[in-house]
């Protein structure tokens, strides 16, 4: 047994130093939902396995290689959710939202859980910001949550992001272009990697999806599915793009961009960034979901939506946007021992008035607290001694303009507001 206990593999602490970046892409992620009228939801980190076996798709790399799956004492499969949009669909009939005025906007902010092999960027618990517009299938919702992710990267400063397009029709046109795609793919198959002969028979559009650069020529020169959609999806596709050129919005048209679950139809998308590099570089991605809902034995019900990747993010916001965690307002010390239960006191009446004051019980030098408090970041610092208390006074020292004054006691909150205030 090891001798220390040891993180388990693939996941991480989101330590002090992070959280300034995780707060930011939160109150971002809020603020954006708050434009656009979406509302919070929050779903369990687990459900019934079946859920994703049926909405992501059997034979997807999520249910067949990245579940953490685990049964109940009553005997009930149940799975840590590896994605939000099947949950919440599940959710929306759950609370009878179909009822509610369509389309209903919703967000979402937590973690998930695929066990991949981790690597830089890829996580077995990994947290997402996503958002699902369920009841209307409208192409403007597709541009509305295009929109509402490109805004998130620009509230957060981060540039550098391109958006992938694509459309892969709908249960119309799809088969016959998986048709299409086998014949093409047939009298190569022989040269083809193993993972994509399997998806060969599995689902041919998965082929577009490989890594081996053996398959790239192929890939490159094979039927693309933009040509082959039926008229309602080209139309929608057409809007879409309409839409995205309208709000000037850039985009790259990428017939290679399948996405690893089963739900989608139509519109597909990503957002990538160039410093993430290689298989990692998708800081977030979605589309339009049609079929999901009759998938999982509800009403037929059209939805859209994506997921970012909020570790991927916080990696680009840190390369190129410092933050640091905040800093108390006062640092709180006591010369001696006796005094200590005082300066406890003084400084639950600064925080009754809203100022942080962080209190150092430790019995060191005064020098060294001082030490403390500048390394902490505090503006000021409270210290009272036996003459102080003798005086009814207190000590006030500024820590960035090493100066101090004494004043009296009753002073105590004025004067640093007045400090603090003039900051
Ligand atoms: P997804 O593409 O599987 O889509 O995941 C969205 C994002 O989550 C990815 O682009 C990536 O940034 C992040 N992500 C995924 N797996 C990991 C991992 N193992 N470690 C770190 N980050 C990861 C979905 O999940 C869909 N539910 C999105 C959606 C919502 N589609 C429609 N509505």
């Amino acid at each position: 047994m090891a001798r220390i206990a040891q993180r388990a593999p693939g996941t991480q602490d989101i330590l002090p130093a992070d959280q300034p970046y995780w707060e930011a892409m939160e109150a971002a992620a809020k603020d954006q939902a708050a434009r656009f009228g979406y509302q919070r939801i929050e779903t369990p980190v687990y459900e019934t396995t079946d859920l994703f076996v049926r909405g992501v798709g059997e034979g997807t790399d999520i249910v067949t290689k990245e579940m953490y799956s685990f049964t109940d004492r009553g005997g009930r499969s149940l799975t840590l959710r590896p994605e939000g949009t099947a949950p919440i669909v599940r959710a929306y009939f759950d609370a009878g939202m179909q009822v509610e005025p369509q389309p209903v906007r919703l967000f979402y902010i937590g973690p998930f859980f695929r066990a991949e092999r981790p690597q830089a960027g890829r996580f077995h618990q990994f947290h997402q910001f996503g958002i699902e517009t369920i009841g209307d299938a409208s192409p403007l919702l597709d541009v509305e949550a295009i929109v509402l992710g490109w805004n998130w990267f620009a509230g957060l400063d981060i540039g550098g992001v391109t958006l992938h397009l694509n459309s892969i029709g709908d249960e119309v046109c799809r088969p016959a272009y998986r048709e299409l795609l086998r014949e093409y793919f047939r009298p190569h198959l022989a040269t083809l990697s193993e993972t994509s002969r399997a998806r060969f028979e599995k689902n041919p559009l998965r082929l577009f999806d490989s890594k081996d650069p053996n398959d790239e020529p192929l890939k490159r020169n094979a039927p693309r599915i933009v040509d082959h959609l039926c008229g309602p999806c080209a139309e929608a596709f057409r809007l879409v793009k309409e839409g995205l050129t309208a709000r000037g919005i850039p985009f790259e048209l990428d017939p290679n961009l399948v996405r690893g679950l089963d739900y989608y139809t139509r519109t597909v998308f990503e957002y990538h960034h160039e410093s993430l590099g290689g298989a990692q570089n998708s800081l977030g991605g979605g589309g339009r979901y049609d079929g999901l809902a009759a998938a999982l034995g509800y009403r037929s019900t059209p939805g859209v939506g994506f997921a970012m990747g909020m570790e991927r993010a916080a990696i680009i916001l840190k390369q190129s946007k410092p933050l640091t965690p905040p800093a108390p307002d006062v640092y709180a010390v006591a010369l001696e021992a006796s005094d200590e239960l005082h300066v406890f006191h003084l400084a639950s009446t600064l925080r009754a008035r809203r100022i942080s004051v962080v209190f150092d019980p430790s019995p060191s030098r005064l020098d060294t607290k001082l030490r403390k408090a500048v390394k902490r970041g505090a503006r000021v610092a409270l210290i009272v001694g036996p003459e102080e208390r003798e005086k009814n006074q207190v000590v006030i020292r500024d820590l960035r303009l090493k100066t101090q004054t004494s004043v009296a006691e009753r002073e105590l909150l004025s004067t640093v507001g007045q400090m603090l205030g003039g900051a």
